[in-house]
């Protein structure tokens, strides 16, 4: 059953290396979202020693920080617990470790307080963050760029996801930082990449495209990343200079496959967006890219879309994208068993069949 809003909603986030924790309130269908607090604690400091996300490390993380981040959130939006609706946390996907900490942190305060509990697909989280920011209406094409995934999908209701493209192999923030972690730029990856890249050459290395061309809108990042070692390795010494350059020319090969792969994107879902909804929506971690923003705007402009990318700190992990996503289910009265489970995987799009040569990404 719908639920009368306002709702205000405490959204708990622990899937990857960030313990979160926001207050957020929706006021009402086709308004934006009114976020009253937001906590982020990156964990950089903990896994940078070694060089990217020790999962271990990361649930523990999660374990002594998220009480104290959940307090704080309440406190900075000036709210108690009963002024609450309802709790929402990333049941999946991620590392289980760290979700099963936010989820049965969240089920304990839910079931202490008697209130409404929202186990969330994260990557819902990441795909309705416009709704909270431009309170963009369904349907929308959504390009969502994470450190797990990297998926083209029309955005067609709550629950509703229709994947167009996704990666046959590494998913962008993952290329990102594998490759910040064979030139030693250190962790994170995706940052670190785009800051060196800024003083390079985009164009002293030829770096392949992969996929570009082709049909339909898969991605592929894996021979990329290949090409970038073999750059590497075929320089006598690597200096500060080369990294940069080849920092540039990567970053450029990414934004050349997006941009190709999201037009051809934008000219399928032609058939399934109307007119006045045709918009792109850039969501994820790597969509805090400043080159990407730029040619993906260029391309949706080109294409006839509007381009509607969140603030760079909503597109990273974030407690407000869980909280809005939940205070959108429980407007429409759906909420989770206390019992709801943790999952590793969870594709938005349960009935899109596997990329063709994928592995076992979700
Ligand atoms: O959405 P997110 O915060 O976490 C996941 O759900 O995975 O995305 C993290 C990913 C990492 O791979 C990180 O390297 C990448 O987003 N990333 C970036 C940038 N900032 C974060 N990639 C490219 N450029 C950036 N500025
Ligand atoms: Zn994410």
């Amino acid at each position: 059953m719908p639920v009368t809003e306002p709702l205000t909603i405490l959204g708990i986030e622990t899937s990857c290396d960030e313990t979160a924790a926001a207050v957020v309130r929706r006021h009402g269908s086709g308004q934006p979202g009114e976020i009253l607090s937001n906590v982020v604690f990156s964990q950089i400091e903990e896994h940078a020693p070694f060089g990217g996300v020790v999962p271990e490390i990361a649930a523990r993380a999660h374990v002594e920080h998220l009480d104290g981040l959940i307090e704080l959130a309440l406190r900075d939006a000036e709210i108690g617990w009963d002024d609450l609706d309802g709790i929402a946390a990333t049941a999946g996907p991620g590392l289980i470790g760290g979700v099963i900490v936010g989820l049965m942190t969240a089920k304990g305060i839910a079931a202490a307080r008697g209130l409404p509990f929202i186990g969330l697909n994260h990557l819902e989280g990441h795909a309705l963050t416009a709704r909270m920011t431009d309170a963009l209406p369904f349907p929308y094409l959504l390009l969502l760029v994470s450190g797990g995934h990297s998926q083209l999908l029309v955005v067609e209701g709550v629950g509703h996801y229709r994947r167009l493209g996704t990666t046959i192999d590494d998913a962008v923030g993952e290329a990102f930082d594998k490759v910040a972690k064979l030139l030693g730029l250190g962790y994170p990856g995706g940052p670190a990449v785009e800051r060196a890249a800024r003083e390079g050459n985009p164009l002293r290395f030829p770096l392949p495209r992969p996929m570009m061309g082709r049909p339909g809108c898969d991605f592929s990042f894996s021979g990329l990343k290949t090409a970038v070692r073999q750059a590497a390795e075929g320089l006598e010494t690597v200096t500060g200079q080369d990294k940069a350059d080849i920092a540039a020319s990567f970053q450029n090969a990414v934004a050349d496959v997006l941009c190709e792969r999201t037009e051809n994107a934008m000219a399928l879902a032609d058939d399934v967006i109307p007119p006045g909804h045709r918009r792109l929506v850039v969501a994820g971690g790597v969509a805090a890219n400043m080159l990407l923003r730029e040619c993906l705007m260029v391309s949706a402009h080109a294409c006839g879309y509007e381009f509607v990318v969140p603030p760079l700190k909503l597109c990273t992990d974030n407690g407000a994208m869980i909280a809005w996503a939940g205070a959108e289910r429980l407007a429409l009265g759906l909420t989770d068993p206390i019992d709801a489970g943790p999952r590793a995987r969870w594709p938005l799009d349960p009935d899109a069949a596997p990329a063709r040569g994928a592995g076992v990404k979700a």
